[in-house]
């Protein structure tokens, strides 16, 4: 039996690799490590919650302490770390919470689990790090980086304190850089959820800026099986790059979505832009479907398909995490944009 610590594992990714870990591994016995957040729900784990092959931990990754407490109690062979402060237009309201969690923590839980000489560290990485892309090209392991949110930048912190442990202490991390997921469970903040939940409540839909940003899509199950590749065969110090071979424009995701339900565009609203917004990623997944035997193989119709009518199905549960502070946030992030909605450049009065 091996013991595999998963951090973040009652978020959005973080619960869909459990599930799929104690589906497929059944030697394996899981930890998953949270903080809960507002976006880590143990909702999303009700059906594994008592597997004898899962326990969870409550514990923040910023105090040392604690997650130093965690490695003495538990032994843990392999680590898969995914918690951390995710949503871009977050940063941008609070960026140093991102420090506290992405980068802070990652330290805390580096020096933890190399004083217990884990046997393989998985680091949990984004494309974001690399900035944005012009009309061509995709990024590639030595694309530069050069993120552009307090969320990007966190986020390369903390790959180049994984790499450094790497290069110090002969650590045994590798990390992974995926691009934008979709699926069920994912908190409806994000552009996928949000869109169809607004759309389900007969809301507005708030579409940044003019909508031709463009994002490489990826089922969160592909990218399961990418992180689980890439902890079993990936080599030690390397980075491997994940993508759904997907790009599509903001504005038509959201087209796709009303479509699905049989809605026409009339709620979309085109609102004040994201500062910083990246205008396009696109992910060169090459070197991990060569070295990982790994492939996305989630069709996006398909996926979006079956994302819109897992929302339709857990109405109860997107009331439950759309009440309270969501609706503080909702406020402060769309109210004033969608009080004054903004016409693109080149579009029709
Ligand atoms: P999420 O926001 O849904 O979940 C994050 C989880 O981490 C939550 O359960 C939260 O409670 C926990 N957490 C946050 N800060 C913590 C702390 N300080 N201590 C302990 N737990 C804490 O995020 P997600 O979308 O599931 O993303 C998971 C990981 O995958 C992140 O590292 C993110 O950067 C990365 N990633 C996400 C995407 C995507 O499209 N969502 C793509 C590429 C990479
Ligand atoms: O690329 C990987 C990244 O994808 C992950 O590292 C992040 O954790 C994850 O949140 C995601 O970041 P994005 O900023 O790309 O995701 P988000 O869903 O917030 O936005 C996707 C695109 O949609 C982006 O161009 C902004 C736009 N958008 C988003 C929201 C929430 C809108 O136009 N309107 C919105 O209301």
């Amino acid at each position: 039996m091996k013991t595999i610590l998963i951090t973040g594992g009652a978020g959005f990714i973080g619960a869909n690799l459990v599930r799929r870990v104690l589906a497929l591994q059944p030697e394996w016995r899981v930890v998953n490590l949270d903080a809960l957040t507002y976006a880590g729900d143990l909702a999303r784990l009700a059906d594994v919650a008592d597997d004898p092959r899962y326990a969870f931990e409550r514990v923040e990754l910023a105090d040392r302490a604690a997650v130093a407490a965690l490695f003495r109690r538990r032994p843990i062979d392999v680590v898969f770390h995914l918690a951390a402060e995710s949503h871009v237009d977050r940063s941008i309201l609070e960026p140093a919470l991102f420090i506290q969690s992405n980068v802070l923590g990652t330290q805390n839980l580096l020096d933890a689990a190399r004083d217990a000489k884990v046997e393989r560290f998985l680091h949990v990485s984004t494309d974001e790090v690399y900035g944005a892309l012009g009309p061509t090209g995709r990024f590639t392991e030595s694309t530069p980086l050069s993120p552009n949110s307090p969320y990007s930048a966190s986020k390369a912190a903390a790959d180049l304190l994984v790499r450094a442990a790497c290069a110090t202490f002969g650590f045994p991390a590798v990390i992974t850089r995926c691009s934008n997921n979709y699926g069920p469970w994912q908190f409806p903040e994000k552009l996928v959820p949000l869109m169809i939940c607004n759309a389900l409540d007969q809301k507005p839909l708030p579409v940044y800026g003019d909508g031709q940003q463009v994002r490489d899509w990826i089922h969160v199950d592909d990218h399961c099986d990418g992180m689980l590749a890439a902890a079993e065969r990936g080599r030690i110090g390397e980075i491997y790059n994940l993508g759904g071979d997907c790009e599509r424009p903001n504005l038509e995701i959201v087209e796709s979505v009303l479509r699905i339900l049989g809605r026409d565009g009339s709620s979309i609203r085109h609102v004040a832009d994201r500062p910083g917004h990246d205008r396009r990623y696109a992910i060169d997944a090459s070197k991990a479907k060569a070295e990982l035997a790994w492939a996305p193989r989630r069709r996006l119709d398909e996926g979006l398909r079956e994302t819109v009518r897992w929302y339709q199905e857990h109405g109860e549960w997107v009331a439950r995490v759309r009440s309270g502070a969501y609706r503080d946030y909702y406020e402060r992030q769309y109210g004033g944009r969608l009080r004054s909605p903004v016409r693109p450049e080149g579009a029709r009065p």
